[in-house]
């Protein structure tokens, strides 16, 4: 459940190197790591997508990983899924616009009547939201009065994760250590865009669990507000 008046419970989930990259460089997909995810860490992943009622990427994510982000290895229901893009830029043969689930597209002013025509002719739902990025506060608010969703899952990737936490939304962290170091100066961290100008500003967070899901180390945070 939620614990904000007008917006979801969101838990960001991450597949991250020792180093805290989501990937092995920059452009690359993401599933080249996933697939060293052991299985009890696959499950847990899954789990969490069935007990959301959302989940959003970023459309970056879609156009290197064209991810499905649909439940698999257990049994549940598929969350909606949520796709913040500025100018509606995703490719109409995305997987994400498989029949499996609900497919909201969040646009911005900036997306023509054209793009948002293409998109719901795949099926997909359009928020307009924003001038010229998504507002994800309104968005938040728009998931939970319209379509009920009360726990939202966001997958990343960095940019997206950044600017959510940004505008303060994201309530807690599910991190999946996978034992690599990518190292890579632009491969996309676990975040970016956060620009602190002291130790004062940085973000806090509590650890709150860690245990083993086969061989991956899991930690789960807490997101203090200050
Ligand atoms: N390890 C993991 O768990 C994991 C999970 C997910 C992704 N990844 C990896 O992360 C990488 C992608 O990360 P990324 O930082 O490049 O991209 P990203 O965060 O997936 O997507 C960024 C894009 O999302 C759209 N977007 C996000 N917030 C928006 C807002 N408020 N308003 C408008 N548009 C918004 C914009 O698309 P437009 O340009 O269309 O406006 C932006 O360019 C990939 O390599 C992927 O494999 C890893």
């Amino acid at each position: 459940m939620s614990d904000h008046p007008n917006r979801p419970h969101v838990t960001l989930v991450s597949e991250v190197t020792v180093d805290g990259k989501l990937t092995v460089t920059r452009g690359a997909s993401s599933k080249l790591l996933m697939e060293f995810m052991s299985h009890e860490a696959e499950v847990l992943l899954h789990q969490v997508r069935a007990d959301s009622d959302a989940i959003m990427v970023g459309a970056n994510t879609i156009r290197i990983d064209n991810s499905f982000l649909t439940v698999r290895h257990v049994t549940g229901k598929n969350p909606i899924r949520v796709i913040p893009t500025s100018k509606g830029d995703i490719s109409p043969d995305s997987n994400v616009f498989s029949p499996d689930a609900d497919t909201i597209i969040a646009v911005s002013d900036s997306a023509t009547p054209e793009k948002i025509s293409k998109l719901t002719a795949k099926g997909a739902k359009v928020e307009v939201c924003g001038a010229e990025l998504v507002d994800l506060p309104s968005l938040m608010t728009i998931l939970y009065e319209k379509y009920g969703v009360r726990r939202l899952m966001i997958e990343g990737g960095s940019t997206l994760n950044g600017l959510m936490f940004h505008d303060g939304l994201i309530d807690e962290l599910l991190l999946i250590h996978l034992p690599f170091i990518a190292g890579g100066e632009d491969t996309p961290s676990l975040v970016t865009g956060l620009h602190p100008a002291d130790v004062n500003d940085l973000l806090k967070v509590r650890l709150d669990e860690q245990f083993l899901a086969g061989e991956n180390l899991i930690t789960k945070w807490h997101v203090i507000r200050s």
